[in-house]
């Protein structure tokens, strides 16, 4: 079966009620929040720009309320590298672009440092707002999103995603195990079979320069990874 077909299976399965008592409960803390399974169904089938469009319009969390924009994500649409962190931050609300505060500069270099240009891969994060004081993503958030990036995701078929700090990482892989524990290896992406690698955020490599180095070692091993798929 096609990866294609695969993340499309993953929605269904989550729209059919595989998870979804824990999606529902999620939701209904907030009365934003619409029913995931119903807007996964009808995001499975947009093309790029009714996903964008539909991004831009929505307002099932109370993120809506806060955000200058919504930030939806850049690159290539066909890129073999998904990059994906947390949220848009204040930068990103103001730019409508992700990573492109200091987070963002340090992202490039990275990136460069392993032989890419930014254009060369896709980056886009976890939830599409900027949540106030830049905390954490609530769980109903990154529900009312997921369908979204999902989407992003069948649309791209990466051949690999790296995930981009804790909260990507725990959230792509439905873990609550440390960021420590969960870089370093490859893991799959739910049941599409595309590798996944978790690595730090580079906020968190801004203030925290010792971590630089096996930062390196997630990046070697995501290039590898990248070409056994090619
Ligand atoms: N941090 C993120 O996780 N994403 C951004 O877009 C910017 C900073």
């Amino acid at each position: 079966m096609s990866r294609r077909a695969t993340v499309r299976q993953v929605q269904y399965l989550d729209a059919m009620g595989i998870q979804s008592w824990q999606l529902r409960r999620a939701a209904g803390q907030n009365p934003d929040a619409a029913q995931p399974e119903k807007q996964g169904d009808t995001v499975a089938h947009l093309d790029w720009d009714a996903l964008q469009q539909r991004v831009s319009g929505c307002t099932q969390c109370a993120l809506h309320r806060s955000r200058t924009q919504t930030v939806f994500g850049v690159g290539d649409r066909n890129a073999d590298w998904l990059i994906i962190g947390e949220a848009p931050g204040k930068d990103e609300d103001l730019e409508g672009e992700p990573f492109v505060g200091r987070a963002g500069q340090l992202l490039n270099s990275m990136l460069l440092a392993i032989g890419l240009k930014r254009d060369q891969v896709y980056i886009t994060n976890i939830v599409k707002c900027h949540p106030p004081e830049n905390r954490d993503p609530k769980s109903e958030e990154t529900v009312c999103c997921e369908p979204f990036l999902l989407r992003q995701i069948d649309l791209v078929q990466p051949k690999m995603i790296l995930a981009l700090g804790r909260v990507a990482a725990q959230s792509l892989l439905r873990s609550k195990l440390p960021l420590g524990k969960l870089r370093g290896s490859v893991h799959s992406f739910r049941d599409t079979g595309i590798p996944l690698i978790a690595t730090w955020h580079p906020a968190y490599l801004i203030r925290t320069p010792s971590e630089k180095r096996s930062a390196w070692e997630d990046l070697k091993l995501a290039r590898r990874s990248v070409e056994r798929a090619s």
